[in-house]
């Protein structure tokens, strides 16, 4: 049995056990980031992961689980979060891009494994909370969403920094359909992106709204023709890259905290921000750089 796939039915073996064994609940996570060989040698199952641009500083990741239309089984949402783990740690990478295929980029959580989950388990093994890393990415994240990016599928790209969707991308959260609610964010993010009234009909109805849509509410940035979305994303990507590294993280940082504060601490954690800002050398370099009317060298320092 190659090496993967004998990590795969260990993995299935301890989540089936789990329900007997609830001690193991906490063992899948440890399992899943040290065990997995798909971390050290970058070849995945249910994912790929390309450096993509002129000086290869975009990690592109697209899901790659077409017989299920990416629907977001156990085994991809690990292999993202090891995916990510990596490129967080590789230097050259300065933004990546999440992206699915021309018909789907995420169907949702995988229907299939949820069908005879029970509430212990969900409870046992905090199901669904692992998903959180594609969050606390440090690095900025570009959605490309071509597709359906419906229930889970829209709550992953509603993770990252930045929408793009091709023009027949649709986006929802069908969870009522089907009995449940959304469990990765969705009642709780699109509400902060779209307001309360369109998050109530989209997911009290389970309706799918349109990319012109979607652009209209302020969900998605940009809308592209299919073929041109990867790379517009990519070449967004690219500009966000070529500048220091040290600022792009703490811009994020600062405009993530516009959502979890009140204005005045979020202004005051700007300014402190914004002043810490001084004591790098690339904020030094960007400003002499103008003053010198040239291109500024960061070196994330
Ligand atoms: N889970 C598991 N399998 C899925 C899936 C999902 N979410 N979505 C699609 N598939 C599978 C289908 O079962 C089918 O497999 P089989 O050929 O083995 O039957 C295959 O993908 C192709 O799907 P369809 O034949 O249904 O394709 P379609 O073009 O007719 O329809 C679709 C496309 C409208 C996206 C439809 O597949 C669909 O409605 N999918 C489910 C969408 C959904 O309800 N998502 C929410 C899931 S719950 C969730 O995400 C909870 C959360 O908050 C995290």
């Amino acid at each position: 049995m190659a090496a993967r796939t004998l990590a795969r039915f260990v993995y299935s073996k301890v989540q089936s056990n789990v329900a007997v064994r609830p001690h193991l609940a906490n063992n899948i996570k440890l399992f899943s980031s040290a065990a997995n060989p798909a971390a050290a040698t970058g070849n995945y199952e249910y994912i790929k992961v390309e450096k993509a641009g002129a000086q290869k500083n975009v990690a592109v990741i697209t899901l790659n689980r077409p017989k299920a239309l990416n629907a977001l089984c156990n085994g991809l949402m690990i292999e993202v979060s090891e995916a990510l783990d990596n490129i967080e740690k590789d230097a050259t990478i300065g933004a990546i891009v999440l992206t699915g295929s021309e018909k789907a980029f995420a169907a949702g959580a995988d229907i299939k494994e949820m069908q005879n989950v029970d509430y212990a388990q969900c409870v046992r093994s905090n199901f669904l909370t692992q998903w959180d890393r594609l969050a606390r990415t440090r690095k900025p994240v570009i959605a490309a969403v071509n597709g359906y990016a419906l229930g889970g599928g829209c709550e992953i790209a509603m993770m990252c920094d930045i929408i793009y969707a091709g023009e027949k991308a649709k986006f929802g959260q069908p969870e009522i359909l089907i009995g449940t609610i959304p469990g990765a964010g969705g009642t709780q993010r699109l509400p902060r992106f779209v307001g309360k009234s369109k998050a109530m009909e989209i997911v009290l109805t389970g309706n799918q709204i349109t990319a012109a849509e979607a652009e209209k509410m302020g969900l998605v940035s940009k809308v592209f023709p299919p073929e041109q979305l990867v790379s517009e994303a990519v070449k967004l990507g690219e500009k966000i890259a070529s500048n220091s590294p040290i600022a792009v993280a703490l811009a994020k940082e600062s405009v993530n905290t516009a959502y979890e504060t009140t204005l005045a601490e979020g202004l005051h954690f700007e300014k402190r921000t914004f002043h810490g800002t001084f004591a790098t050398k690339d904020r030094k370099e960007g400003m002499t750089a103008f003053i010198e009317k040239r291109p500024p060298k960061f070196t994330n320092e």
